[in-house]
């Protein structure tokens, strides 16, 4: 069966499109990485994708004048790429909503923090503010709204005493490199649908699959 083309758009180091390429690697994993899009030339990750043969595009948001005209030379480089579904990994530029409403249900970002809790930037340093003895991430789909798409899966991870940005971060961080392809992997199934702003996966035992690793 034809595996499910995927384009993944980047800005910087790219730890979660190198756990894409790796799940991609199985043969029997349904979906391969057709192509990567950054935004910025510098991007580590654009030299990850160039190792495994991936073809790169950078974009640069400075040759556009506005959002919406970023937004529609990105997804021409998708279209041409032949790409169903469009991953965020670490793209940090906003959309217009232009963007959003052309992928719609096909757009996908994962966010270190169990959202609604904690949007924008520095959100392992917000859980740490808050006190919240359990934090992780989130696999959702893109709206308009920043961080507020519906939820596709969520892993947990601990908030641990002496816990910094730096040690949270990273325990989510690995986390998010198992959930990522496991979600990519669920829509290439076909076994994610979308009805309003509850996402349903199905086989499993309810609507957004909670993980739980314990670390030593
Ligand atoms: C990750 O923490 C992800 O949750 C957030 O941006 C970071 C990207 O890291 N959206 P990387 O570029 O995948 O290493």
């Amino acid at each position: 069966m034809a595996k499910l083309r995927v384009g993944v758009l980047i800005s910087g180091r790219g730890s979660n499109l190198a756990a894409l390429i790796e799940a991609a690697r199985a043969a029997d994993y349904p979906a391969e990485i057709a192509c990567v899009v950054s935004n910025k030339a510098d991007a580590p990750g654009l030299a990850i994708a160039a190792a495994s043969g991936i073809p790169t595009t950078i974009v640069s948001h400075k040759d556009h004048p506005d959002r919406e005209s970023f937004d529609r030379a990105v997804s021409g480089e998708l279209e041409r790429q032949g790409v169903e579904l469009v991953v965020l990994a670490g793209f940090m530029r906003i959309f217009s909503a232009w963007f959003p409403t052309r992928w719609a249900d096909r757009l996908i970002n994962i966010h270190p923090s169990l959202l609604p809790a904690f949007k924008g930037m520095h959100v392992q340093q917000q859980a740490l503010d808050a006190g919240v003895r359990v934090s992780g991430c989130t696999a959702h789909l893109v709206i308009p709204d920043l961080d507020s798409g519906p939820i596709i899966a969520q892993a947990a991870v601990p908030v641990l005493a002496g816990d910094t940005e730096e040690t949270l971060s990273a325990r989510i961080l690995r986390q998010e490199h198992r959930l990522y392809p496991l979600v990519v992997r669920w829509f290439a199934e076909g076994r994610v649908s979308i009805g309003g702003d509850r996402v349903t996966v199905r086989g499993l035992a309810c609507d957004a699959m909670l993980l739980f690793s314990p670390e030593p």
